[in-house]
């Protein structure tokens, strides 16, 4: 039988615990504990952040010396530290790059996800073109060497997804973190060493 879901369940009571403003940061961290892709210090751009937990868990791994910027459709509360910043924007919108201040990044995450139809086929398909932005985006704004996390919703274009991102990284490896819901189909896409600068 289908577990019934349970929007609290111990991911939820975790975050909760640890401060986290969502239970998605243990995505992240399962993502981080098993490719080892943010260091300290580095300068890390996060698209699709808001309420900001990726951004809190990113904020302590990169420590003072890093930077951790955010962009999001939705406010996202602003934090204590000065070297976290969060905008509120569109991932599309070429003039919030110009806005954040920093060009060039180690890595960057996406937990993008579209405003769901509930129609699969729909919901996979808008998935994907904010991938095929977060990797335009990776063209311009990621160093040479540096890494990117995807979330997809798998449908139709997904080895396309998996085509462009081996066109920009040297491996590729898709994760299902432990904390993504059982109910869900989502996936993270993991690209590690930039090509071309
Ligand atoms: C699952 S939430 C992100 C959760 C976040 N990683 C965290 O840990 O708190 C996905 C986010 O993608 C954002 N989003 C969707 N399309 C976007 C776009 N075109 N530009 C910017 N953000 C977008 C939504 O507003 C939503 O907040």
């Amino acid at each position: 039988m289908k577990k019934a879901y349970n929007p609290q369940d111990k991911y939820f009571q975790k975050a909760k615990d640890e401060g986290y403003r969502a239970r998605s940061a243990y995505k992240l961290d399962a993502i981080q504990k098993k490719f080892h892709l943010i260091s300290a210090g580095d300068r890390v751009l996060d698209l699709g952040a808001a309420p900001g937990s990726f951004m809190q868990l990113v904020g302590r791994i990169v420590g003072d010396s890093g930077i951790v910027i955010g962009i999001d459709l939705q406010s996202i509360k602003p934090f204590r530290k000065s070297n976290m910043k969060a905008y509120e924007g569109d991932i599309f919108d070429e003039n919030i790059y110009e806005k954040i201040g920093v060009f060039e990044f180690d890595v960057i995450t996406s937990d993008l996800a579209p405003a769901t139809t509930g129609i699969k086929s729909v919901d996979a398909g808008k998935s994907f073109q904010l991938n095929e932005q977060v990797l335009e985006v990776a063209k311009i704004h990621l160093k040479k060497g540096g890494h990117v996390v995807m979330k997809a919703f798998p449908g139709e274009n997904h080895s396309e997804l998996i085509r462009l991102t081996k066109k920009q990284f040297k491996t590729v490896k898709p994760f299902v973190p432990d904390a993504v819901r059982k109910s869900s189909r989502e996936v993270y896409i993991v690209g590690i060493n930039k090509l071309l600068a």
